[in-house]
Protein backbone atom coordinates (compact mmCIF):
# COMPACT_ATOMS: atom_id res chain seq x y z
CA UNK A 1 0.00 0.00 0.00
CA UNK A 2 1.24 3.57 -0.58
CA UNK A 3 2.18 6.17 1.87
CA UNK A 4 0.25 9.29 0.55
CA UNK A 5 0.04 12.48 2.40
CA UNK A 6 -1.45 15.57 1.51
CA UNK A 7 -0.09 18.73 3.12
CA UNK A 8 -2.89 21.38 3.44
CA UNK A 9 -2.61 24.57 5.00
CA UNK A 10 -2.31 28.37 4.10
CA UNK A 11 0.46 30.85 2.68
CA UNK A 12 3.10 30.14 5.44
CA UNK A 13 1.95 27.34 7.50
CA UNK A 14 5.19 25.24 6.41
CA UNK A 15 4.27 23.24 4.52
CA UNK A 16 7.58 23.12 2.32
CA UNK A 17 9.36 23.12 5.38
CA UNK A 18 7.39 20.62 7.08
CA UNK A 19 7.37 18.46 3.94
CA UNK A 20 11.01 18.57 3.21
CA UNK A 21 11.53 17.09 7.20
CA UNK A 22 8.73 14.56 6.73
CA UNK A 23 10.04 13.51 2.72
CA UNK A 24 13.85 12.38 4.70
CA UNK A 25 11.67 10.43 7.58
CA UNK A 26 9.31 8.65 5.40
CA UNK A 27 11.44 8.44 2.58
CA UNK A 28 8.92 9.43 -0.13
CA UNK A 29 8.80 12.29 -2.24
CA UNK A 30 8.10 15.85 -1.67
CA UNK A 31 5.93 16.81 -4.86
CA UNK A 32 5.26 20.53 -4.01
CA UNK A 33 2.77 22.24 -7.14
CA UNK A 34 4.31 25.47 -6.37
CA UNK A 35 7.57 24.55 -6.50
CA UNK A 36 6.92 22.95 -10.06
CA UNK A 37 5.42 25.85 -11.22
CA UNK A 38 8.48 28.05 -10.54
CA UNK A 39 10.60 25.85 -12.45
CA UNK A 40 8.63 26.55 -15.23
CA UNK A 41 8.65 29.90 -14.48
CA UNK A 42 12.21 29.87 -13.93
CA UNK A 43 12.83 27.99 -17.43
CA UNK A 44 10.62 30.48 -19.23
CA UNK A 45 8.04 27.47 -20.50
CA UNK A 46 4.97 28.08 -22.63
CA UNK A 47 3.40 26.63 -19.28
CA UNK A 48 5.57 28.40 -17.13
CA UNK A 49 4.80 31.71 -18.85
CA UNK A 50 1.29 31.35 -18.78
CA UNK A 51 1.12 30.07 -14.69
CA UNK A 52 3.11 33.57 -14.09
CA UNK A 53 0.39 35.91 -14.79
CA UNK A 54 -1.80 34.40 -11.85
CA UNK A 55 1.34 33.33 -9.65
CA UNK A 56 1.81 37.41 -9.26
CA UNK A 57 -0.90 37.94 -8.63
CA UNK A 58 -1.56 34.91 -5.88
CA UNK A 59 -4.21 33.73 -7.71
CA UNK A 60 -4.94 29.94 -8.59
CA UNK A 61 -3.28 28.59 -11.81
CA UNK A 62 -5.86 27.08 -13.90
CA UNK A 63 -6.83 23.26 -13.08
CA UNK A 64 -5.42 21.97 -16.52
CA UNK A 65 -1.98 23.50 -16.29
CA UNK A 66 -1.64 22.30 -12.64
CA UNK A 67 -3.27 19.21 -12.42
CA UNK A 68 -1.03 18.48 -16.49
CA UNK A 69 2.43 18.83 -14.15
CA UNK A 70 1.06 17.05 -11.23
CA UNK A 71 0.09 13.80 -12.99
CA UNK A 72 3.13 13.90 -15.32
CA UNK A 73 5.75 14.42 -11.69
CA UNK A 74 3.48 11.32 -9.87
CA UNK A 75 3.91 9.07 -12.81
CA UNK A 76 7.74 8.60 -12.03
CA UNK A 77 9.27 5.79 -10.84
CA UNK A 78 10.03 7.01 -7.19
CA UNK A 79 6.61 7.89 -6.40
CA UNK A 80 5.53 4.32 -6.29
CA UNK A 81 5.84 3.77 -2.77
CA UNK A 82 4.15 6.73 -2.15
CA UNK A 83 4.53 10.92 -1.95
CA UNK A 84 3.65 13.46 0.22
CA UNK A 85 1.42 16.80 -1.87
CA UNK A 86 2.23 19.69 -0.70
CA UNK A 87 -0.20 22.56 -2.32
CA UNK A 88 -2.21 20.71 -4.01
CA UNK A 89 -5.30 20.21 -4.23
CA UNK A 90 -6.44 23.55 -3.75
CA UNK A 91 -9.74 23.09 -4.82
CA UNK A 92 -12.69 20.32 -4.53
CA UNK A 93 -11.86 19.55 -8.59
CA UNK A 94 -8.20 19.10 -8.23
CA UNK A 95 -9.11 16.71 -5.36
CA UNK A 96 -11.24 14.73 -7.38
CA UNK A 97 -8.76 14.70 -10.25
CA UNK A 98 -6.44 13.09 -7.60
CA UNK A 99 -8.42 10.48 -6.31
CA UNK A 100 -9.51 9.35 -9.68
CA UNK A 101 -5.12 8.92 -10.46
CA UNK A 102 -4.68 7.44 -7.09
CA UNK A 103 -8.15 5.30 -7.41
CA UNK A 104 -8.92 3.64 -3.99
CA UNK A 105 -5.47 4.12 -2.22
CA UNK A 106 -5.97 6.09 1.44
CA UNK A 107 -4.50 9.35 1.77
CA UNK A 108 -3.98 11.47 5.20
CA UNK A 109 -4.58 14.97 4.94
CA UNK A 110 -2.46 17.27 7.34
CA UNK A 111 -3.81 20.29 8.03
CA UNK A 112 -0.95 23.10 8.91
CA UNK A 113 -3.31 25.71 11.51
CA UNK A 114 -1.99 29.24 11.76
CA UNK A 115 -3.79 32.79 11.73
CA UNK A 116 -3.56 35.15 8.92
CA UNK A 117 -1.66 38.17 10.73
CA UNK A 118 1.02 36.00 12.22
CA UNK A 119 1.32 34.07 8.57
CA UNK A 120 2.24 37.87 6.93
CA UNK A 121 4.66 38.52 9.21
CA UNK A 122 6.31 34.88 9.33
CA UNK A 123 6.48 35.32 5.64
CA UNK A 124 8.12 39.07 5.33
CA UNK A 125 11.28 36.69 7.36
CA UNK A 126 11.34 34.07 4.27
CA UNK A 127 14.13 33.46 1.86
CA UNK A 128 14.34 30.71 -0.24
CA UNK A 129 17.37 29.27 -2.30
CA UNK A 130 17.30 30.43 -6.22
CA UNK A 131 19.36 27.69 -7.35
CA UNK A 132 17.60 24.76 -5.15
CA UNK A 133 14.43 26.28 -3.33
CA UNK A 134 15.49 25.68 -0.02
CA UNK A 135 13.32 27.49 2.27
CA UNK A 136 15.15 29.44 4.97
CA UNK A 137 13.46 32.45 8.05
CA UNK A 138 15.77 35.08 8.64
CA UNK A 139 14.98 34.69 12.26
CA UNK A 140 13.89 31.40 13.36
CA UNK A 141 16.10 28.98 10.52
CA UNK A 142 18.28 31.68 9.45
CA UNK A 143 21.39 30.22 6.62
CA UNK A 144 25.10 29.43 8.53
CA UNK A 145 26.00 32.41 6.19
CA UNK A 146 24.02 35.66 5.71
CA UNK A 147 22.41 35.34 1.98
CA UNK A 148 24.07 31.82 0.71
CA UNK A 149 22.06 29.09 0.54
CA UNK A 150 23.67 25.66 3.46
CA UNK A 151 23.00 23.37 0.53
CA UNK A 152 24.26 24.63 -2.50
CA UNK A 153 26.15 28.03 -2.21
CA UNK A 154 23.08 29.42 -4.08
CA UNK A 155 21.78 33.32 -3.44
CA UNK A 156 18.90 33.64 -0.53
CA UNK A 157 16.07 35.68 -2.64
CA UNK A 158 12.46 36.77 -1.20
CA UNK A 159 9.76 34.99 -3.82
CA UNK A 160 7.88 37.16 -5.92
CA UNK A 161 4.98 36.47 -4.22
CA UNK A 162 6.14 37.51 -0.83
CA UNK A 163 4.83 41.45 -0.75
CA UNK A 164 2.36 41.82 1.70
CA UNK A 165 -0.36 42.80 -0.78
CA UNK A 166 0.74 39.55 -2.58
CA UNK A 167 0.02 37.52 0.55
CA UNK A 168 -2.79 38.97 1.95
CA UNK A 169 -4.88 38.64 -1.62
CA UNK A 170 -3.23 34.43 -1.42
CA UNK A 171 -4.94 34.22 1.74
CA UNK A 172 -8.09 35.72 0.86
CA UNK A 173 -7.73 32.91 -2.02
CA UNK A 174 -7.08 30.31 0.53
CA UNK A 175 -10.15 31.16 2.55
CA UNK A 176 -12.46 31.16 -0.51
CA UNK A 177 -11.16 28.34 -2.91
CA UNK A 178 -9.09 25.74 -0.81
CA UNK A 179 -10.52 25.97 2.58
CA UNK A 180 -13.83 23.96 1.70
CA UNK A 181 -11.11 21.16 1.20
CA UNK A 182 -11.13 20.57 5.34
CA UNK A 183 -14.91 19.77 5.30
CA UNK A 184 -14.58 17.68 2.01
CA UNK A 185 -11.97 16.04 4.16
CA UNK A 186 -13.40 15.96 7.46
CA UNK A 187 -16.42 14.53 6.24
CA UNK A 188 -14.31 11.21 4.71
CA UNK A 189 -12.58 10.65 7.97
CA UNK A 190 -8.95 11.54 6.87
CA UNK A 191 -8.20 14.99 8.27
CA UNK A 192 -5.65 15.32 10.81
CA UNK A 193 -4.94 19.00 12.17
CA UNK A 194 -1.56 19.87 13.59
CA UNK A 195 -0.53 23.92 14.86
CA UNK A 196 1.82 24.72 11.72
CA UNK A 197 2.55 28.18 14.22
CA UNK A 198 4.47 26.05 16.66
CA UNK A 199 7.98 24.54 17.34
CA UNK A 200 9.06 22.62 13.99
CA UNK A 201 10.43 19.79 15.60
CA UNK A 202 7.05 18.99 17.36
CA UNK A 203 4.87 19.53 14.55
CA UNK A 204 6.94 16.82 12.68
CA UNK A 205 7.04 14.61 15.48
CA UNK A 206 3.34 14.62 15.55
CA UNK A 207 2.95 14.29 11.85
CA UNK A 208 5.31 10.59 12.29
CA UNK A 209 3.34 9.77 14.39
CA UNK A 210 0.34 10.56 12.64
CA UNK A 211 2.06 8.28 9.58
CA UNK A 212 1.92 5.35 12.12
CA UNK A 213 -1.92 5.38 12.59
P1 LIG B 1 2.83 27.67 -3.16
O1 LIG B 1 4.26 27.70 -3.51
O2 LIG B 1 2.19 26.39 -2.84
O3 LIG B 1 2.56 28.76 -2.04
P2 LIG B 1 1.55 28.83 -0.78
O4 LIG B 1 0.49 27.81 -0.71
O5 LIG B 1 1.13 30.23 -0.76
O6 LIG B 1 2.46 28.40 0.39
P3 LIG B 1 3.92 28.88 0.72
O7 LIG B 1 4.90 28.13 -0.12
O8 LIG B 1 3.99 30.38 0.70
O9 LIG B 1 4.02 28.46 2.25
P4 LIG B 1 4.37 27.06 2.95
O10 LIG B 1 3.17 26.58 3.64
O11 LIG B 1 5.07 26.13 2.01
O12 LIG B 1 5.38 27.59 4.04
P5 LIG B 1 6.98 27.43 4.17
O13 LIG B 1 7.36 26.03 4.51
O14 LIG B 1 7.68 28.08 3.04
O15 LIG B 1 1.99 28.31 -4.39
C1 LIG B 1 2.42 29.50 -5.00
C2 LIG B 1 1.48 29.87 -6.14
O16 LIG B 1 1.50 28.83 -7.13
C3 LIG B 1 0.00 30.01 -5.76
O17 LIG B 1 -0.31 31.29 -5.29
C4 LIG B 1 -0.70 29.69 -7.10
O18 LIG B 1 -0.63 30.79 -7.96
C5 LIG B 1 0.20 28.59 -7.67
N1 LIG B 1 -0.23 27.24 -7.29
C6 LIG B 1 0.47 26.32 -6.55
N2 LIG B 1 -0.24 25.18 -6.42
C7 LIG B 1 -1.41 25.36 -7.08
C8 LIG B 1 -2.56 24.55 -7.29
N3 LIG B 1 -2.65 23.31 -6.77
N4 LIG B 1 -3.59 25.07 -8.02
C9 LIG B 1 -3.52 26.31 -8.56
N5 LIG B 1 -2.46 27.14 -8.38
C10 LIG B 1 -1.41 26.67 -7.66
O19 LIG B 1 7.21 28.29 5.51
C11 LIG B 1 7.03 29.67 5.53
C12 LIG B 1 8.11 30.35 6.38
O20 LIG B 1 7.99 29.95 7.73
C13 LIG B 1 9.56 29.95 5.98
O21 LIG B 1 10.38 31.05 6.16
C14 LIG B 1 9.91 28.85 6.97
O22 LIG B 1 11.30 28.78 7.19
C15 LIG B 1 9.14 29.28 8.20
N6 LIG B 1 8.62 28.16 9.03
C16 LIG B 1 7.80 27.18 8.60
N7 LIG B 1 7.43 26.36 9.61
C17 LIG B 1 8.04 26.86 10.72
C18 LIG B 1 8.03 26.48 12.09
N8 LIG B 1 7.32 25.45 12.56
N9 LIG B 1 8.73 27.23 12.95
C19 LIG B 1 9.41 28.28 12.52
N10 LIG B 1 9.46 28.71 11.24
C20 LIG B 1 8.77 28.01 10.34
MG1 LIG C 1 5.63 26.26 -0.02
Amino acid sequence: MKNIFILHGPPGAGKGTVGERLSKNLNIPLISTGDLLRENVKEKTELGLKAKKYMDKGELVPDKIVISILLDRLSKDDCKNGFILDGFPRNISQAKNLEKYIKNEKVKVVYLEANDDFLVNRLSNRRICENCGAIYHLINIPPKVPGICDKCGGKLIQREDDKEEVIRNRLAVYHKLTSPLLDYYKKKGVLFGVRGDGELEDTVKQIIEISKL
